[in-house]
């Protein structure tokens, strides 16, 4: 399965798998406990599936706009004071979450492709972290 493959099916189903994400996530590191405080986690699953769209497009070229967004959600994410040190842990919880949930179409080369996905984005939303993004 290619990475636009893993996505397609992601995106064809109505509730968030990424909602599964989140409890693992907080469970896993709960210094993020806090920074989840008062946030709608079903709302929250959406957006970040909708994020996970803007990863993906985000690793096969520059498009400005995209760049644009992830510099403006680094520096909401800044100024939410997320750690830069959590992003590693958001990453490899997020690929448990999707290898879990992908069973036997999961594979080396597809956690490969969405690690490197993640990693990029992650780069340019810590670009973000760097100066100031307004929308
Ligand atoms: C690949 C990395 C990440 C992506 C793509 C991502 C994506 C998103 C998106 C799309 C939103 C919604 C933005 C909005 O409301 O305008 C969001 C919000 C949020 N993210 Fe992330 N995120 C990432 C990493 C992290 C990490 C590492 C943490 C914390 C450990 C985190 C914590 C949060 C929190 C707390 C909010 C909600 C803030 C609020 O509504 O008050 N994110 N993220």
């Amino acid at each position: 399965m290619t990475l636009e493959e893993s996505l397609a099916d992601l995106l064809s189903q109505k509730e968030p798998v990424v909602r599964a994400f989140y409890d693992r996530f907080l469970k896993d590191v709960p210094e993020a406990v806090r920074l989840f405080e008062g946030v709608d986690l079903k709302q929250q699953s959406l957006m970040l599936t909708m994020g996970l769209i803007v990863v993906e497009a985000h690793s096969k070229g520059d498009f400005p706009s995209i760049q644009h967004y992830l510099h403006v959600l680094g520096d909401r994410h800044r100024e939410w004071g997320i750690p830069r040190e959590l992003f590693p842990r958001f990453r490899d919880c997020l690929l448990e979450t999707l290898c879990d949930w992908h069973g036997a179409d999961w594979s080396d080369g597809l956690a490969k492709a969405w690690a490197s996905a993640i990693d990029r984005a992650v780069q340019t939303m810590l670009e973000g972290y760097e100066g100031d993004f307004p929308f």
